[in-house]
């Protein structure tokens, strides 16, 4: 079997930065490039950015860009984002570069010479934000997108169409012969009942806008976002400009696919599709992961509990931060993001298990041997049971991360990290210095807990680049330990006798667990309290406000914001003009209610509507509504 893996994440929007979502599909390849590294494969890892499509066109439009400057500006901050998550990607694609429109343009003519595109046109709903078309049974509420909510637009152009319902029945056949296709398991059924219902040919152009690839056989046409950002994945390996490449990692390589739950039909259905026109393998595995809520809720900006990863960083550091999002659910599935459980994760696996297990050997190795290894061979039943559980380890481990079962792997190794927490208690290096007749066992119980935290960082080190590199630093070893190989920890004498172990640093500082705030006395008064631009009465006084009473209202044509009032002030009648025509629809109720004015603002003339004074108003949330007063109190009584 070649030892040749390919995986990609999907290739992000570039609408708004990376967030807890994007960051955990390319952390989850990160893992698993370097965990297959560490098995000796030579291993592509990609991810990128989807450029092109209505929605860029129209945000750039917005910000007063053109679409190319709108993504220049987004995409480093993809870059930027994965260097601090210690991510090394070994390609990052944009699909506005050449290689990629080449790519493009070779795919579609391929497809089109086998012919599997015609003419036709579309007539349907569109949803912008998915860049996707809704078929009719899936509308919700007549005109509302099934996945985001949002109001779909109504879409009727020319179109060329892909043939995707002449492959409805060999894509069955292949899912049903590869069980692996589609992971986990439990997402297959979802895939194959809506092939089942009847796969419909896919509107693959779109001429109503710009932002996107020419399609050369029809002119006027842009490529559909979602046909031009599934090719990157045959892009980036050489389809169209590196044979070489394209035959080691795509037709000879194990190709995974990882992306989100919602993103899965695109590439489960569409994407396979699009190959077996092509006439290229399919991929072999794809893998859905579930969705990240935040504390327990929906992420999103008005809520304000979206999970940021840099954030995250700051306050756990990057590898807490990948251990936890790896470990806390099974790739497949939901999960939520809560602080209190991040902490307590944080303090029991990394601050207790497997840093106290380097503390404290270190510590003792200091102690009774001068930190220097020392000849052991002095061995009992329960060594060769913990030699055992370590071989079970890497098979465990090896069996969960084929199926990218990050969290399982996670479970296995710490098996053994408790296992070898117990070892220690179990030998007591502290009775055995104690007698001379013991010393040759203690030092053979010692070696035996610094080899297997040797070997333990290697299996980390994929989730935990920078803690796992520490580890072996406070062992005393220099070497990069992205290089390391599992096949070399599969022995025991990995550190020779005189081998000179390092300080024992705490790597993980425990966290201190929210502790909840005393209850704050509701009545109490703050006497320190700083006021934002503070006037003094004087200033006060210079402003008359007084009461009045609405005479009239109407709208001024020519300006929709705005409506003209007659209002009754203790000496005359005035006009005053007010930005609020939105808030009230019936502007009519207003007659006769007492408000309050500013009568010794300078007139000034809105939209060539003389205004005699301003209208106060409370606002909240953009709201306005005007200050009412109680009736009883009498038109011209001043403000003071
Ligand atoms: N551009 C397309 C993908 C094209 S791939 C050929 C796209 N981009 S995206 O930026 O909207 O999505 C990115 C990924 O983020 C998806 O895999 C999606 O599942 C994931 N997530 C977005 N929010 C998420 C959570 N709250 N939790 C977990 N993942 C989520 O779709």
């Amino acid at each position: 079997m070649s030892k040749n893996f390919y995986v990609t994440t999907p290739i992000y929007y570039v609408n708004g930065d990376p967030h807890v979502g994007s960051a955990y599909t390319t952390i989850a390849a990160d893992v698993i490039a370097k965990y297959k590294k560490s098995m000796g494969y030579d291993v592509f890892f990609l991810t990128g950015t989807d450029e092109h499509g209505q929605k860029v066109e129209e945000a750039a439009k917005d910000r007063g860009l053109t679409p190319q400057e709108w993504t220049d500006s987004m995409a480093p901050r993809f870059l930027d984002m994965w260097k601090a998550l210690d991510i090394n990607q070994t390609d990052f694609i944009r699909t506005t570069q050449e290689r990629h429109k080449d790519a493009v343009k070779k795919i579609l003519k391929v497809v089109h010479d086998k012919g599997d595109i015609y003419k036709g046109e579309y007539e349907g709903k569109y949803c912008v934000s998915c860049e996707t078309f809704v078929p009719e049974n899936q509308i919700v509420n007549e005109k509302h997108c099934p996945d985001c909510g949002k109001e779909l637009r109504i879409v009727k152009e020319e179109s060329y169409f892909f043939k995707m319902s002449k492959y409805q029945d060999a894509l069955l056949e292949h899912i049903e012969a590869n069980p692996d296709f589609i992971l986990p398991h439990s997402r297959k059924n979802e895939v194959t009942s809506f092939i089942k219902q009847g796969l419909q040919d896919l509107s693959i152009s779109r001429n109503t806008f710009e932002w996107g690839i020419p399609i050369e056989f029809a002119e006027g046409h842009i490529t559909y976002v979602w046909f031009d950002a599934l090719t990157n994945y045959l892009t980036a390996v050489g389809y169209e400009n590196n044979p070489e490449l394209f035959d080691k990692f795509w037709n000879n390589g194990e190709v995974v696919h990882l992306l989100g739950k919602d993103i899965l039909r695109f590439h489960a259905i569409i994407w396979p599709c699009m190959l077996l026109s092509a006439g290229e393998k399919l991929p072999d595995k794809i893998v859905a992961h579930g969705w990240w809520t935040s504390q327990g809720e929906k992420m999103s900006k008005s809520k304000g509990n979206v999970v940021a990863p840099l954030d995250e960083v700051k306050k756990y550091g990057v590898d807490a931060f990948r251990y936890c999002l790896m470990r806390e659910v099974n790739f497949g599935n939901d999960g939520d993001y809560s602080t209190p459980s991040i902490v307590t994760r944080i303090n029991s696996d990394l601050a207790n298990d497997l840093g106290n297990l380097l503390n404290r050997t270190l510590g003792m190795y200091g102690k009774y041997f001068n930190s220097t290894i020392v000849k052991g061979d002095k061995f009992e039943p329960l060594d060769e049971s913990v030699k055992t559980l370590w071989d079970e380890t890497l098979e465990n481990v090896d069996s969960h991360m084929s199926k990218l079962e990050f969290s399982k792997a996670l479970e296995a190794i710490w098996k053994f990290i408790s296992r070898m927490n117990k070892y220690v208690d179990e030998t007591a290096p502290w009775l055995l210095i104690k007698d001379e007749s013991t010393l040759e066992r203690l030092g053979t119980v010692m070696n035996f807990l610094v080899q297997a935290l040797y070997k333990v960082a290697v299996l980390t080190a994929p989730y935990m680049p920078t803690a796992s590199q520490k580890i072996w630093n406070q062992l005393g070893v220099t070497k990069n330990i992205m290089e390391a190989q599992i096949e070399d920890v599969k022995g025991w004498n990995l550190l020779p006798v005189g081998h000179i172990l390092g300080n024992a640093e705490p790597i993980f500082p425990r966290l201190e667990t929210e502790k909840k705030a005393p209850k704050k006395d509701p009545m109490a008064i703050n006497e320190d309290l700083e006021v934002e631009n503070p006037i003094e009465i004087s200033d006060f006084d210079k402003v008359d406000i007084q009461v009045v009473e609405i005479l009239e209202v109407s709208n001024i044509e020519g300006a929709d914001k705005l409506l003209k009032f007659k209002v009754k002030t203790g000496k005359e009648v005035r006009q005053i003009v007010s930005g609020i025509a939105k808030y009230y629809s019936n502007p009519e109720e207003l007659v006769g209610k007492k408000v309050l004015a500013i009568l010794n603002l300078s007139a000034v003339t809105l939209k060539g509507v003389l205004s005699q004074g301003m209208l106060l108003s409370s606002s909240e949330k953009k709201k306005l509504k005007l200050v009412e007063i109680d009736s009883s109190v009498k038109i011209g009584a001043k403000i003071k």
